[in-house]
C-alpha cells in the first residue's frame, strides 16, 4: 500500500536493527484519514471471503479494525491483556508470549461475541514473531470459528512470524512488509501479499 509506506518513510523512526517507531501515526498519535485508507484496503484484499467479524488485540490493533470493520459492515471484538471487572466469566483465553518481555500473557474474549456462525478475519498493527497472531487465531478455534486469514498493517519480513504462518497454510495479507532496517534505512519487500 504506497501511501502507507511513504507515511513510514516520513514519519517513522528506525529505533535499531529491528525496532521501528510508528507513533506519530498508529501507535500513539492516530492519523484518522490513514486509517480509513487502510480499513477499506483490508476490505478489498479480504472481500469474498465471507467475514462476519473482526478480531483483534488492545490496544494498537483497534484503530485499523474499527475502520476495517466500518468498511465492511461488521463488528469487531478486541482481545483484552487484562482481565477486567466485567470479563470474568465465559471466556476463551491464549497464552501469548512475549521474545521482547520474555513473559507469557494470557489474552482473553467473552464468548458472547465469537461463536461458531462466525467467520473471523485478524487484524494487528504489527507482525513480528507472530505470536500475537497466534495467539487470536486460538481464540477463535477455541470459539468454533471458520478463519478467514489475518491482515496485518505492518510486517516485520526479517522476522519469522509471517513465514511460518504462511507455510502452515495461513492467509495473511500485509499492507507493507520490511526486508530491512538496517543502519537506520527502511528498506521494503517487493512483494506485500502471500
Ligand atoms: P516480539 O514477539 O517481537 O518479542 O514482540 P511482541 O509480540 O511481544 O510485541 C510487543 C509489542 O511490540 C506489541 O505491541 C507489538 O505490536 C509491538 N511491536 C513489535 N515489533 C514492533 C516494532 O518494530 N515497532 C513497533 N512500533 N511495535 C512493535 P503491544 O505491546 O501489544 O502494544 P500495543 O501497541 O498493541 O498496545
Ligand atoms: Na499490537
Ligand atoms: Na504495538
Amino acid at each position: 500500500m504506497e501511501r502507507l509506506k511513504q507515511k513510514i518513510m516520513q514519519e517513522g523512526n528506525v529505533l535499531s536493527d529491528s525496532v521501528l517507531k510508528v507513533d506519530a501515526f498508529l501507535n500513539h498519535q492516530i492519523d484518522p484519514v490513514l486509517m480509513q485508507e487502510i480499513g477499506e484496503e483490508f476490505a478489498g484484499r479480504f472481500a469474498g471471503a465471507g467475514v462476519t467479524k473482526i478480531l483483534t488485540l488492545e490496544s494498537s490493533g483497534i484503530a485499523p479494525s474499527v475502520m476495517a470493520g466500518l468498511s465492511m459492515g461488521v463488528p469487531v471484538v478486541f482481545a483484552r491483556k487484562k482481565k477486567s471487572l466485567t470479563l470474568m466469566d465465559d471466556l476463551y483465553s491464549a497464552e501469548v508470549y512475549s521474545y521482547t518481555k520474555r513473559e507469557s500473557n494470557e489474552i482473553s474474549i467473552s464468548k458472547e461475541y465469537i461463536g461458531p456462525e462466525d467467520t473471523v478475519l485478524i487484524i494487528d498493527d504489527f507482525l513480528a514473531n507472530g505470536q500475537a497472531a497466534l495467539g487470536l487465531m486460538k481464540l477463535v478455534e477455541r470459539a468454533g470459528a471458520k478463519s478467514a486469514g489475518i491482515g496485518i498493517v505492518i510486517e516485520k519480513g526479517f522476522q519469522e512470524g509471517g513465514g511460518e504462518l504462511r507455510k502452515s497454510g495461513v492467509r495473511v495479507e500485509s499492507l507493507a512488509i520490511i526486508e530491512s532496517l538496517k543502519q537506520g534505512n527502511i528498506l521494503f519487500s517487493k512483494e506485500e501479499a502471500t
